[in-house]
Order: structure tokens, then sequence, then C-alpha cells
């Protein structure tokens, strides 16, 4: 478990990360989202020591990363991919990880396996595709059989199979009790991969919920009507608008927002007006975040303001 209480880090006058208080708990996969400059990646490094916070606290299991004995043996973490000493080969990297925590040599040749890495073992880490250093650095956060685990964008760089084979192996570490905590840009992905989404934006917290309810929030969400007549689908959008819907026409039919399922089919219902259709239309969760973000964009184009 990763606990964030009050967290806050101010570079000058520049706040990164602003009163954050979650808690990310295990058994899940928790998608970390914001826009880009919301503070991430500085609260993971704060996670892992590596950043101290100006005010608060980020725990894991209720203490300080640098109280644990052996760091690597309770969070493993993904940062940035490429930093690792590009002279050295895949092997001897995880190698000197694996003396400095107490993890057996035999670790080492098991988790490059895992990521699919055994042929590239004796490589020099700097020949690597970006890809192939995403897997270098998962690795290194699989090495110490970790609780608790962080990836900073790990799909950034990998080919669509490398995709699918990250969000398997982060949704069977969740399945397997541990705690994940995964950031990415990439909304469709998200979708498939997390159960809870925490939102950021210029450091602050905008959500903490399952992804399903992020996305059923959304007044992006719709119903969907058909039906054969013309003229009824008229009465049918003239009626739901006055009382407050937004209605759209589509072929064939009417796209509804601002009323609910129930309310479309008793309008229709109480006008005569026959249906073939009446569905409700998901948002998707990218549609569900640009509303949540729309305010803490820090680098949106002129045009989107
Ligand atoms: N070492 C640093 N010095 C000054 N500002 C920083 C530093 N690291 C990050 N920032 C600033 O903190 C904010 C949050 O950055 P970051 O945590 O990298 O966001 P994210 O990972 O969500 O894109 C940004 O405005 C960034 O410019
Ligand atoms: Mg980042």
């Amino acid at each position: 478990m990763i606990t964030l209480t009050n967290l806050t880090k101010r570079y000058g006058d520049a706040v990164a990360v602003d009163d954050l208080t979650l808690t990310i708990e295990p058994g899940r996969v928790t998608g970390f989202l914001g826009p880009n400059g919301a503070g991430k990646s500085t609260t993971m490094r704060m996670v892992l020591g590596l950043d101290r916070p100006t005010a608060g606290t980020a725990l894991i299991d209720g203490r300080p990363y640098a109280d644990h004995r052996y760091p690597l043996r309770k969070v493993g973490a993904l940062l940035d991919a490429k930093a690792l000493h590009p002279a050295r080969t895949a092997r001897a990297h995880l190698r000197a990880m694996a003396r400095t925590n107490g993890i057996p040599g035999a670790r080492v040749d098991e988790v490059l396996g895992l990521v699919g890495l055994a042929d590239a073992a004796r490589r020099r880490a700097g020949t690597f595709s970006l890809g192939m250093g995403q897997r270098l650095g998962i690795a290194g956060a699989l090495l110490g059989d970790p609780e608790v685990l962080m990836f900073d964008e790990p799909v950034n760089g990998l080919d669509p199979d490398g995709v699918r084979w990250v969000r398997e192996l982060v949704r069977g570490l969740a399945a397997e009790g541990r705690t994940v905590l995964v950031s990415s840009h990439l909304m469709s992905e998200m979708q498939l991969t997390a159960d809870r989404l925490a939102v950021i934006g210029r450091g602050r917290l905008i959500t903490d919920a399952p992804v399903g309810d992020v996305i059923a929030a959304s007044e992006r969400r719709a119903v969907r009507v058909r039906g054969p007549h013309v003229d009824g689908l008229r009465a049918l959008a003239a009626a739901l608008s006055a009382r407050g819907a937004s209605v759209e026409d589509v072929p064939g039919g009417l796209l509804v927002r601002g009323a609910g399922i129930e309310e479309v089919g008793e309008t229709a219902h109480r006008l005569g007006v026959l249906l073939h259709e009446l569905s409700p239309q998901e948002a998707t969760l990218e549609e569900a975040y640009m509303e949540l973000t729309a305010d803490s964009v820090e680098y949106a184009a002129e045009a989107d303001r």
C-alpha cells in the first residue's frame, strides 16, 4: 500500500505536487493520469525517496522508502528507462541492483526471461531500442519480487505486442495481490488496464474513483434512439429539448444527452413514438478525462483554450 498524505513539492515558486492525499491499495491496478506537468513523476520520485517533499509524506506500508531494509524487495519501479549505464550489459545492470539488495543472482536470469530479454542479456544496454530499455526497466522493477510496483509511462516506445504484454503483466501483478500504480497518457490503454483511477492536474487531486464511475460521470454519455417515423422522432426531440436535454440528429435517429434512458423511453411512450432502438452510449475514458482535466492542461494549444 502507498499512502500519500498532504504531499507537496515546490520547485522555487512552482508547485509540482499540491497537497495530495491518496491511498493506493493492493490487489488492483491504479491508473495515475494527468496532463503533462501534472506532477505524476514527481509524486513517484517522492515515494522512492528520490525527491524530498516540501511538506507531507509518501509512505510505503507505513514507512518512508529509506526505512525499508531492502527497498527493492518492498517496492519496484520503472521511472526513467534510460537511467542506466549504457556500457553495462543488461545482466550486469541487474546483477549490480541485485547485489545491493540481497537478491540471489539466479533471480536476474529469471526476470530477464520474464520480460523477454533472455537473448539480449549480454548486450550493452546502450544499444537497446526504447522498447527494450522499457523491458529492462520492468525487469529491474520485478527483480526483488516486491509487493508494491510503480510504472511511469511503461508503454512508451512499445509496439502493440509490447503494449499488450505490459497490460497483462500489470493486471497479473495486481491479481497476485500487489499494489500497482501505473501512469500513462494513453487513455484507451488505461481503460483496459486500470481498475481505479487517480487523476491529477497541476499537482492537485481531481478524481480518485473506479474507472467505471469516472466514465459514467461523463457528460458525454448519451442515449441513442432510432425509429422508423421521422415525425415521431421530431416530436420526441422537441419534448426532450423542452425538458432541458440536448438532442443531436444522427442517421436514422437521435443522440440524447442530459436525460436518462428511462426518461427518454417514457417520453417516447407518452408521445406514442415507435422506437426500434433505445440504447445507452457510454462515454470513452478519453472523453471523461478531457472533461476532468480541461482546466488544468499546462500547454494547451491556443485554439483549445
Ligand atoms: N527538478 C525540477 N525542477 C524544477 N521543476 C521541476 C522539476 N521536476 C519537475 N518539475 C516541474 O514540476 C511539474 C510536474 O512535473 P512532473 O512530475 O514531471 O509531471 P508529469 O510527470 O505529470 O508530466 C512540472 O511543471 C515540471 O516542470
Ligand atoms: Mg512524467
